[in-house]
């Protein structure tokens, strides 16, 4: 754990309550939420066990809310039986067929609406499909595809059938795949000729192709949708389109009934070992928070278009667009391309025409948007719009303000939404109809959720905006299982403290005289790079595997847009560059990095030096690297470096 004092320096006074209007027609009045706050502080178990009944449709009921027998391994819902895929889709099947499910937009402009019935029919016959190329109930599938409606639809058919999924966001590199692909031992691959961002085609097949070349012997089949038409090569034998793995298979598929523990899906995360790991997300009590965080903080009702600007390949992407808002049978939106084509109003112009009711992105986009101007969003009808939120870091309050001002026209809540992709769901987040928000605190926790910030005792902090460690002291439905094949890698990471009683969130926090909570940032060596996590090892074990490089250390520096930008510094092999200057090295590196990990893992700012600074241990002085970073001062004590001579190299001085 970081010894350093958390020390907090941000002070914000603004409170914005909800407009009349908003509190009148929401799903969450504050007398309602207080009633919902004392039934779970009175029993916790018999709060989510009732509303586990009353939000899902169970085959079979369940018998014990909770398992806590091999505790920090919990089970919910022992003895139920479910299927997210039933749960999202069958269920409207009665009386909302024909309600819109699916609005994708393609980057080139195409749309097209699917129905509820129409996405039945699909999942249903892909599911089939699946099931044809010898795929059962616990077999691992790869997704890696573009933002398309065929990749939450390759979701929810391997939910249909029992299979567990594990989606590679379409940025990362052939060797990031191939990684996943062997961790998981997946036998089949779900891809597309490609996908379109910024004008230009994504080689979905080509880096799939390129990740099986390297080993990925538990791969059988490659399935692959046609989205761009570009010539791409097929493999005979292993490789078979998407249309032709549906021909003649059944519109119905009967879903398989699974345990509430059945793994629903792995979805690989940083953390600060160079190795990223598979978190295990279980079925029954993931969906439930899926859904309670739908209607509690989004506020979601039967009118809504819900645009949730997140890909797939992302925690956000799971809940808030594979998942949840179908399992409330929401109307949502698909964008496959950037913000920024044909111009930076794309957003803007897609909630206008589509009719965006609630919108939800990262604060990296909201930044990249701010600095463009105010002139591209002023040119659309925004009014359609009635509730913001944001993900993934900390918002400053200047971003929040432009939000709330510029998009939301002052009268949108705006919902700051702490939570991880173990957390499965929103965590601390405000109940837009019930409370006032602050520009840059995610507020309160949810109802049923035991957040907490403690000192290294695990004594909770009582003081008013003193920092401390984040934690979770009560298990939650939607919580992590545990790390795929890795059982003690999830308890050393997430229980190490407090007698394993916690959940370590690996954040600090502090709370204000409301009890509102504002994070402050990662405890650990993780960096948070426009709202995507990256783990500093894993970048600089990308460095060190190239033949130049002897040692790296990688950093995160203060970025206006990006949150943080990446900062590394490197010890070659052979002599350091004269005056520590090599750009064609430097071009080198971060295309190296780009293929070793994936393009938002490119370093953005390299020094070369003679060593790095190290403690006596041998630990490296991260936080003085931090401070060189940054070209603060340094008021670190550097008396115990062996080669005082690095600093000004690693300041760029030398
Ligand atoms: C950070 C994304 C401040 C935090 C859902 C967390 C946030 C990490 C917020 C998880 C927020 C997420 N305010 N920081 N509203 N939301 N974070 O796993 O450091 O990609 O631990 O999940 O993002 O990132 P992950």
């Amino acid at each position: 754990m970081a010894q350093d004092n958390i020390q907090s320096t941000l002070h914000e006074e603004r409170q914005f309550p909800p407009s009349a209007d908003f509190v009148r027609s929401a799903n969450l009045a504050a007398t309602t939420l207080e009633h919902l706050y004392t039934d779970a502080a009175q029993d916790n178990q018999e709060f989510w066990a009732k509303q586990a009944r009353n939000e899902i449709d169970w085959q079979t009921d369940f018998t014990t809310t909770l398992d806590s027998s091999n505790a920090p391994f919990y089970s919910w819902f022992v003895g139920g039986k479910l299927n997210v895929s039933y749960n999202c889709i069958d269920r409207q099947l009665a009386e909302n067929a024909d309600k819109t499910a699916i609005i994708f937009e393609g980057e080139p402009g195409d749309v097209e609406h699917i129905s509820y019935r129409e996405l039945h029919r699909r999942v249903c016959v892909f599911a089939n499909a699946l099931k044809a190329q010898g795929i059962t109930k616990g077999d691992r599938v790869i997704i890696y595809m573009p933002m398309i409606a065929e990749a939450v639809i390759a979701m929810q058919a391997c939910a249909r059938i029992g299979a567990i999924h594990s989606v590679v966001f379409g940025g990362f590199s052939a060797s990031s795949l191939k990684d996943r692909i062997e961790d998981t031992q997946a036998k089949l691959v779900i891809t597309a000729d490609g996908g379109n961002r910024g004008g230009k085609i994504i080689e979905l097949k080509k880096t799939t192709d390129n990740a099986l070349e390297k080993g990925c012997d538990s791969v059988d089949t490659v399935i692959v949708f046609e989205r761009t038409g570009h010539a791409i090569s097929m493999q005979a034998d292993r490789d078979i389109w998407w249309s032709d793995a549906e021909q003649d298979q059944s519109t119905e598929c009967e879903p398989e009934w699974v345990e509430a523990s059945h793994p629903l899906f792995l979805l690989y995360t940083s953390g600060s070992t160079g190795k990223p790991k598979g978190i295990q997300h279980s079925t029954g009590g993931y969906l439930l928070n899926a859904i309670t965080t739908m209607r509690w903080v989004f506020d979601i009702q039967a009118t809504d278009t819900f645009w949730c600007t997140a890909d797939v390949g992302w925690i956000t992407g799971h809940t808030y667009v594979a998942y949840g808002p179908l399992a409330t049978g929401s109307t949502i939106v698909i964008y496959e391309g950037v913000p920024t084509v044909p111009d930076a109003g794309r957003f803007w112009d897609i909630c206008q025409r589509l009719g965006v009711t609630i919108f939800y992105t990262a604060p990296t986009a909201i930044r990249a948007l701010m600095k463009i101007g105010d002139e591209l969003p002023n040119q659309y009808d925004l009014s359609k719009l009635r509730l913001l939120g944001t993900v993934g870091e900390p918002i400053n309050p200047e971003a929040w303000m432009w939000y709330h001002n510029v998009i939301g026209k002052q009268k949108c809540p705006i919902v700051d939404t702490w939570w991880q992709t173990e957390t499965g769901a929103h965590m601390i987040a405000p109940i837009p109809g019930a409370m006032a928000t602050k520009p840059g605190s995610c507020t309160r926790a949810l109802p049923g959720i035991d957040a907490a910030i403690v000192n290294q005792e695990g004594e909770e902090i009582t003081q008013a905006n003193e920092g401390g460690y984040l934690v979770i002291r009560q298990p939650w439905p939607s919580m992590i299982q545990t790390v795929w094949g890795d059982d003690q890698r999830y308890k050393d990471t997430y229980w190490p403290y407090f007698d394993g009683k916690y959940y370590l969130a690996g954040d600090s926090a502090r709370r204000d005289e409301d009890g509102y909570f504002w994070i402050m940032g990662r405890i650990d060596d993780v960096l948070n790079v426009s709202g995507h996590r990256l783990g500093t090892m894993e970048i600089e074990s990308a460095l060190v595997a190239h033949p130049s490089v002897a040692e790296a250390a990688v950093v995160g520096k203060p970025h206006d847009i990006k949150g943080e930008s990446i900062f590394s510094y490197v010890v070659l092999k052979g002599d350091r560059p004269e005056g520590g200057i090599d750009d064609e090295l430097t071009q080198e590196l971060r295309a190296w990095v780009g293929e070793q990990i994936g393009a938002i893992a490119k370093p953005d700012e390299i020094r070369y030096a003679d060593n790095l600074p190290k403690t006596r241990s041998g630990k490296i002085m991260r936080r003085l690297l931090r401070t060189i970073a940054k070209g603060d001062e340094i008021t670190q004590d550097t008396s115990t470096l062996e080669n005082e001579s690095i600093i000004p190299q690693l300041q760029g001085k030398a």
